[in-house]
């Protein structure tokens, strides 16, 4: 199998994960998460988003979050902003990257952040006006980009159109969303293998949520066709609020020992990542859906037997 020597993990169970939780996650706690985080060597966080508190009640400490948490050098902190007061915000708040949010389907933009796919397009243009002038680079997501839980199936040609309208604002670059986990791994091929070659500019990150258990092997066929960046959240927390029938993203610990285990780097400690999914475990006061923290690692070992023992060391 064709794997890269390294690719680059966005933690996104802060956001993603925490943003459907019902009740509200101190500040402290959820300070404490990100700090543990970067103490993994997480390259990239996307911390929180600066969203309408209405919208997402759980995150609208977001300002100080951001200015709670212990920065280490080398892991770049990002957050999600739908429009230009997100975009001011994460700005003054000292987002280090701006991740923005469209989706390739008409009803599930409406369901997302009250707009056409239209409206949000012109949202963005203030958006990456605004960091532009920041100086802060912005990667655009595009939510359901192989399927929508309201229209099926996403037409490849709608994927472009809108891939193509965020490239001429001068995103830097793509994030192609599987919302609520209906993409396979073919799918996800030939999406990469026709979008690609045609934006060459485009940094491509594939963010994938584990609804079907098709995360990991998407990720898979995602490099094999060149894709180095994904995202993850810790022990597989998350899902979709305007989205129905999302759950989690693909597990960061189940993703990074995949990985470690085929020999790909991340940079990522992955004991300390397995302890801090537990401790967001103990956060959530629920068992998370990952893997990982329940089996141990593979080179995980078992006392022998007794009588195994006897008949191996036999005669
Ligand atoms: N941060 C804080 N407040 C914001 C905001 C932002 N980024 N954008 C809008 N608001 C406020 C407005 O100031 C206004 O406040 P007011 O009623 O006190 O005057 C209110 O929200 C409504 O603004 P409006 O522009 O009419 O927005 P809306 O109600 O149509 O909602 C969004 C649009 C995009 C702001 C909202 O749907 C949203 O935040 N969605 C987030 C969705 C999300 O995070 N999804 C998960 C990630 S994929
Ligand atoms: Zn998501």
């Amino acid at each position: 199998m064709k794997v890269p020597k390294r690719v680059t993990i966005c933690e996104v169970g802060t956001r993603d994960g925490f943003q459907i939780e019902p009740d509200f996650i101190p500040t402290a706690l959820k300070v404490e998460v990100v700090n543990r985080l970067s103490d993994t060597g997480m390259p990239t966080i996307e911390v929180t988003s600066f969203v309408s508190p209405r919208a997402v009640p759980q995150l609208r400490d977001a300002e100080e979050v951001m200015a709670r948490i212990r920065r280490r050098p080398g892991t770049v902190y990002s957050a999600l902003v739908p429009n230009d007061k997100g975009a001011v915000r994460a700005v003054d708040a000292g987002v280090d990257e701006i991740h923005t949010v469209v989706s390739a389907s008409e009803s599930h933009n409406l369901a997302n952040v009250n707009m056409t796919i239209a409206e949000s397009l012109d949202k963005l243009r203030a958006v990456v006006e605004v960091c532009r002038r920041a100086g802060k680079p912005v990667v655009a997501g595009v939510s359901t980009s192989f399927g929508c839980p309201f229209e099926g199936e996403v037409p490849l040609k709608n994927l472009e159109s809108v891939v193509s309208r965020l490239v001429e604002l001068g995103v830097k670059g793509i994030a192609l969303a599987d919302t609520t986990g209906m993409a396979n791994p073919a799918q996800v091929a030939r999406t990469l293998e026709s979008l690609t070659p045609k934006f060459p500019t485009i940094e491509w990150t594939l963010h994938t949520h584990d609804t079907r258990a098709m995360a990991i092997p998407n990720i898979l066929a995602a490099m094999e066709r060149g894709v180095t960046r994904f995202d993850a959240s810790i022990g597989g927390l998350g899902g979709c609020p305007f989205a129905p029938g999302a759950s989690g993203n693909v597990c960061t610990e189940d993703l990074v020992h995949c990985l470690h285990a085929m020999g790909v780097e991340t940079g990522i400690d992955l004991d300390r990542l397995i302890e801090t999914a537990k401790r967001v475990q103990e956060i959530v006061g629920r068992p998370l859906p990952g893997q990982i923290i329940k089996a141990g690692k593979a080179d995980r070992r078992y006392p022998v037997p007794d009588l195994v023992h006897r008949r191996l060391t036999a005669g």
